[in-house]
């Protein structure tokens, strides 16, 4: 069976897998078990072969995590372990968020993202289009600034 804590377990697993560390872009387990306590925020899983997680015999290849305001919707964080990327499971999972939105009455989705971030192309392919940026936002822990670059789709 899965629950609240083997769901968090899950997601710190991925977080932990996903996120280059010099870009300081993983939550701690903290920041996402305290968003999850919020009622407006959503999230998703995706086993390695693609389908949602139903038992404990699933294996967590990647998760979305999601804020909504009134309609629109912000996707706060998006992984694929990278043991399974490129194989698609990156649109399916973008595919599942956009649509649970959709099915939420949500008009609008947000997201910010580094400037050069190849996601922007899986972003795009979905529709999403730039609308700001925000200059030297992000610092590696090199020191180097890189833009933030944020994109919305209308639905
Ligand atoms: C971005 C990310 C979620 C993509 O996951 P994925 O499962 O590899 O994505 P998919 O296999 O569905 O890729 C779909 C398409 O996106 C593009 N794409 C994805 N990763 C890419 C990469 N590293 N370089 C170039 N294009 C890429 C390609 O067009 C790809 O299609 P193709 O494989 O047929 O060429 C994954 O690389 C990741 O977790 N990155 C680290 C965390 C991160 O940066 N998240 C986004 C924060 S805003």
């Amino acid at each position: 069976m899965t629950g609240p804590e083997d769901d968090l377990d899950r997601i710190m697993h991925v977080m932990e897998l996903a996120f280059a560390p010099e870009y300081g872009e993983a939550w701690t387990r903290r920041q996402v078990s305290d968003a999850l306590l919020l009622p407006n925020t959503r999230y998703g899983l995706i086993s390695s072969n693609g389908d949602a997680i139903v038992s404990d015999a699933d294996q967590t290849a990647g998760f979305f995590l999601s804020r909504s305001i009134l309609d629109e919707e912000e996707l706060l964080l998006f992984a694929i372990a990278p043991s399974f990327r490129r194989r698609g499971l990156g649109h399916t999972l973008l595919t599942r968020f956009i649509e649970q939105a959709r099915s939420h009455g949500m008009t609008r989705l947000f997201l910010e993202m580094r400037s050069e971030n190849p996601a922007g192309i899986l972003y795009a392919s979905h529709g999403f289009r730039q609308v700001g940026v925000r200059p030297g936002y992000y610092r590696t822990t090199d020191g180097l600034r890189i833009d933030a670059v944020s994109q919305a789709l209308d639905l």
